[in-house]
């Protein structure tokens, strides 16, 4: 088993820069299902989310050639083959798989997917956008059958503005037959991502990042090359770090707009905050001011940077109170902050934290996002060393992150057991 052992205490200084987003790689290495030639994938992140998709891929048939940032999918060959087992289970993204395969073979028997389950995550939405477009859908022993004789572009309109639904629905109808249209669309700038490639690839789809996304069904899409947009998460999570230790860090390959939600609260809360073309610096301050912050769909204060920000709020004077209204119980991180002496309750969906200081403790985490709140309240603590277990969860999100955490002058290292 391995674990991350932190001394913390050290003000985080330098400069870190931040990879291609986790949740545009594992819809865009789909996406290239649907072309006829090579997609070539740039500004890739190192993740073990990426590789299992590329293993979901060459299963298929395809030839994936991968080498640091760069990914080369060869899609020519890949045959229409059921997958209710295998390494689509290990991910929540395989769900994926089931718009990809439609659009390009009209049929695919995908495995429910795993990944984190910090609390249950239906996937009605997708099915009812794939029926919305001629498929049968039956769920039959713990996977997922999809057909139909063809696929025809209807309007869909979404109970819940759904990242993943509104994405696997861009993958079915781009090779539907006319025209779909998605209402309540979710707005996030991977689903921009997700139709820029498609685009790329000779699909024709309008207003992605507003709620309401056209889609104009074509008979065939070809292979592109495109770069991935930066990791709003993981530079997120950075900033958040570097306030945390009261250190100053330079967030470089960020888009700040991108940003925008988690830098005013951060400035609100009297951090400092530089922001440049492709950079953000965070400047930490001896005192930090509680805020409010409520976790919503974007272009609000995103859910994936709640936990992280649960621990930079230990660290402000006085209560602050974070809501989740994207998730109804992501809090798995909080018992484990209590652990460390954190004094935080959760009421219904939200967290209310009194300020204070943490100690080291041997903690586990218990999704990806919740390991990097314990990582960042590692980092505050200064006697003793914090032991994070749940390593397997931070590795799905974070590449480098030990790595880049010692290069910002942390003392944070693995040790296998
Ligand atoms: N929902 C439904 N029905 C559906 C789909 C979603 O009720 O058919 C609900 C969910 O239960 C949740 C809300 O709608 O309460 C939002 O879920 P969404 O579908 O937007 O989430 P997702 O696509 O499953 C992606 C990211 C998550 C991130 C969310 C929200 C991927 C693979 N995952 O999940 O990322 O939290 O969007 O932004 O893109 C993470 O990176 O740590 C992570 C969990």
């Amino acid at each position: 088993m391995e674990k991350l052992m932190i001394t913390g205490g050290r003000p985080l200084q330098g400069t870190v820069s931040i990879s291609g987003a986790k949740n545009s790689a594992i819809a865009l290495i789909p996406a290239a299902i649907l072309a006829e030639s090579e997609v070539i994938l740039d500004n890739l992140p190192l993740l073990s989310d990426v590789a299992v998709y590329s293993e979901i891929l060459e299963e298929l048939g395809a030839t994936v050639a991968w080498e640091g940032s760069q990914m080369k999918i060869d899609p020519s060959s890949i045959k229409s083959i059921p997958m209710p087992n295998g390494p689509v289970k290990k991910l929540r993204a395989s769900y994926y798989m089931m718009g990809a395969m439609l659009g390009r073979f009209k049929e695919a028997i995908i495995g429910l997917p795993g990944g984190c389950n910090f609390e249950p995550r239906p996937i009605d939405q997708h099915i009812k956008g794939f029926e919305a477009l001629g498929a049968t859908v039956a769920n039959e022993h713990g996977a997922i059958h999809l057909h139909a004789k063809e696929l025809r572009g209807n309007k869909i309109y979404l109970d819940v503005s759904s990242v993943g639904a509104t994405i696997n629905i861009m993958l079915a109808a781009a090779r539907a037959k006319g025209a779909t249209i998605i209402e309540n669309a979710a707005k996030e700038p991977e689903i921009i991502d997700v139709a820029t490639l498609l685009n790329s690839m000779g699909a024709i789809i309008k207003g992605a990042g507003t709620e309401t996304i056209r889609i104009e069904g074509v008979s065939e899409l070809h292979g592109c090359r495109h770069s991935i947009i930066p990791d709003r998460i993981q530079a997120g999570t950075y900033m958040i770090a570097a306030a945390a230790t009261r250190g100053n860090v330079l967030i470089d390959n960020v888009i700040p707009k991108h940003m925008e939600a988690l830098t005013a609260k951060m400035q609100e809360m009297g951090i400092g905050i530089e922001e440049y073309d492709e950079s953000i610096r965070v400047l930490g301050t001896p005192r930090y001011e509680h805020v409010d912050v409520k976790a919503l769909v974007y272009p609000g204060f995103a859910t994936d940077l709640q936990s992280p920000m649960t621990s930079l709020l230990t660290q402000a004077q006085g209560v602050s109170v974070l809501s989740d209204f994207v998730y109804s119980n992501r809090f798995k991180h909080v018992p484990e902050l209590v652990r460390m002496g954190a004094k935080i309750r959760v009421e219904g969906r939200s967290a209310i934290i009194e300020g204070g200081r943490l100690n080291a403790a041997k903690v586990k985490a218990a999704d990806l996002r919740a390991g990097a709140a314990l990582v960042i309240a590692g980092l505050t603590v200064s006697e003793g060393v914090t032991e994070v277990t749940g390593v397997e969860y931070i590795d799905r999100g974070y590449d480098h992150l030990v790595s880049n955490l010692r290069h910002l002058g942390a003392d944070v290292w693995r040790q296998t057991e």
